[in-house]
C-alpha cells in the first residue's frame, strides 16, 4: 500500500496543497519555514464573520461523507451564547476503504491544527476536540507531538499571537467503534457516555457537546481552511468541480497496481483515477465493480464508469456518492457475493443496536447473504433481501442504517445477475 503522499509524475500539474511535496512538514520549524501559521495570522486580522463569509464563498463542502457546505454549517452557530461553544474535529475514520485523514496526521498535522484554530476563531470557540480513531496509535502520537509544539510556540492556548483570542485543543481517542464517527455519537463518546446517536433536532449548533453549541467537521474539511484563507475564496472556488471545488484526498484500494492516497482537484474522471493515478488493474483484467466513496456508498458497475467524475453532482447522477472518496476497485474475477456479505457483516457488527430496523435488519441481511455465500439461497431470497434493506433505509436515528442498506440495494439493482447465478449454482451443485 502506497501510504506516502506520492503522485504519478505525469499528473504532477496539480501542485498539492493539503499534502505538499515537502519532506519534514510535520516538524513545526519546517512548517513555519514553508509559510505555516500565516493563514492564522491573516484570519486574526479579519472579523470572525468575514472568515465565515470567506469559507461560504469558497463553496467548500465537507469531506466527512455528506458533502454538506461548510460555510453554511458554520453560519448555523449562534453568534452570541451564554454557554461555551465547541468544535469537534472528526478523525474517527473507520469506514472501510477510507484512509485519507491519517495522511494528514502523519504528513501535515500543523495544517489541521491551524485550520482548527481558524475555525474556532470564526465561530467564537475556546475549546476544540480532535477525535481520533483509537487504533491510530502511531498517528495519535504524531498529532500530539505537533500539538505540543504548536502550544510551545504560542499558537495554541491563551492570547494567541498576542491577541484576545484563546483556544485550547484536546486530542480524544476513540475506543474502536465505527458508530462514534457519527457526529452525535462522537459527542456522547467525548462526554464519556455510551456511543449512541442522538435524535435530531435539536441540532448540534443549538444543543451539542454538554448541551452547548457545537460544530462537527471532518479532519480533511478543517485542513482546507488555511488553504482557503491563504489563497482566497476565489482561487479555491475555481479548483476542480464548480459546485464541489477544492483539492480532494482520494484513497484507492482493491485491485489496482498502485493503491494509495492521491491529492487531486475534485471532478477527476473515475477511470483516469483508477488507470493513471492508481496504475490500473493487475493483469490488465476488466473492472467488475467499483465502490466510489467508502463501503457505504452505492456500488457501480465496471462497464458503466465512462464519464463519471469524482464530484458530488457527477456521482449523484450516476446513482452513488462521493462519500469519503475511498475508491474500492474490484476486478472481473471478484466474487461480489463474498464482498457484499463481508461489507454487511461489518455494518451488522457495528450497529449500536439502538434502532430496531438497523439492529434486526443488519443481522437478517447478513444471515441471508450468508445463505448466498454458502450456496443455500433460493430465488425468493433476492427480493426478501431487498425488502429488508428498504425497510432499514430512512428508518433509523442515524445514517448507519442507510450505510448498511445502500450497498445491498445497489448490488441487487446493478448485479441481480450475480445473485441469480448463485441461486442457480446452489440448485445444481453436487455436494460430495
Ligand atoms: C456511522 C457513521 C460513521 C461516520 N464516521 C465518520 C468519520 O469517521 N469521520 C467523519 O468525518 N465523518 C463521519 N461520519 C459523518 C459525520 O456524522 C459528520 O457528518 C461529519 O463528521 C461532518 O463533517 P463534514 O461536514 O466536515 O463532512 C459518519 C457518519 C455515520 C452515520
Amino acid at each position: 500500500m502506497n501510504l506516502q503522499p506520492a503522485q504519478p509524475e505525469k499528473l504532477n500539474a496539480w501542485e498539492r496543497v493539503i499534502l505538499p511535496d515537502v519532506p519534514g512538514l510535520q516538524k513545526i520549524d519546517f512548517y513555519l519555514a514553508n509559510g505555516g501559521y500565516k493563514a492564522l495570522k491573516k484570519a486574526l486580522e479579519l472579523k470572525p464573520e468575514e472568515v465565515i463569509e470567506e469559507v461560504k464563498k469558497s463553496n467548500l463542502r465537507g469531506r466527512g461523507g455528506a458533502c454538506f457546505p461548510t460555510g453554511l454549517k458554520w453560519s448555523f452557530m449562534p453568534k452570541k451564547s451564554d454557554k461555551p461553544k465547541y468544535l469537534c474535529v472528526n478523525g474517527d475514520e473507520s469506514e472501510p476503504g477510507t484512509f485519507k485523514d491519517r495522511q494528514i496526521f502523519e504528513f501535515n498535522p500543523h495544517l489541521l491544527i491551524e485550520g482548527t484554530l481558524i475555525a474556532c476563531y470564526a465561530m467564537g470557540m475556546t475549546a476544540a476536540y480532535i477525535y481520533i480513531r483509537g487504533e491510530y496509535g502511531k498517528w495519535i502520537r504524531m498529532l500530539q507531538k505537533a500539538l505540543d509544539d504548536a502550544c510551545a510556540n504560542g499558537f495554541v492556548g491563551d492570547k494567541i499571537l498576542g491577541t484576545d483570542f484563546s483556544t485550547h485543543i484536546t486530542i480524544h481517542r476513540g475506543a474502536g467503534a465505527y458508530i462514534c464517527g457519527e457526529e452525535s455519537s462522537l459527542m456522547n463518546s467525548i462526554e464519556g457516555q455510551r456511543g449512541y446517536p442522538r435524535v435530531k433536532p435539536p441540532f448540534p449548533a443549538q444543543n451539542g457537546l454538554w448541551g452547548c453549541p457545537t460544530t462537527i467537521n471532518n479532519v480533511e474539511t478543517i485542513s482546507n481552511i488555511p488553504v482557503i484563507i491563504k489563497n482566497g475564496w476565489k482561487w479555491y472556488s475555481q479548483v476542480g468541480a464548480v459546485k464541489h471545488p477544492g483539492p480532494l484526498l482520494v484513497g484507492v484500494s482493491g485491485h489496482v497496481n498502485n493503491p494509495g492516497v492521491f491529492e487531486m482537484p475534485t471532478g477527476e474522471p473515475l477511470l483516469e483515477i483508477i488507470h493513471k493515478w492508481a496504475g490500473g488493474v493487475p493483469g490488465n483484467k476488466g473492472i467488475k465493480a467499483v465502490i466510489p466513496g467508502g463501503s457505504s456508498t452505492m456500488m457501480l458497475r465496471g462497464d458503466q464508469l465512462e464519464g463519471i467524475r469524482m464530484d458530488v453532482d457527477s456521482l449523484k447522477a450516476a446513482g452513488s456518492s462521493v462519500g469519503t472518496a475511498g475508491i474500492i476497485v474490484m476486478d472481473s474475477d471478484t466474487d461480489l457475493i463474498q464482498v457484499i456479505t463481508r461489507i454487511t457483516e461489518f455494518y451488522y457488527r457495528e450497529s449500536c443496536g439502538q434502532c430496531t430496523p438497523c439492529r434486526e435488519g443488519t443481522v437478517w441481511m447478513y444471515k441471508i447473504l450468508k445463505r448466498f455465500e454458502q450456496y443455500q439461497a433460493v430465488a425468493e431470497d433476492i427480493d426478501l433481501l431487498m425488502d429488508i434493506a428498504n425497510n432499514i433505509e430512512g428508518n433509523t436515528i442515524c445514517a448507519l442504517g442507510d450505510a448498511a442498506a445502500w450497498p445491498v440495494q445497489s448490488m441487487i439493482r446493478r448485479f441481480r445477475d450475480e445473485f441469480e447465478k448463485r441461486v442457480h449454482e446452489s440448485q445444481h451443485r453436487v455436494v460430495a
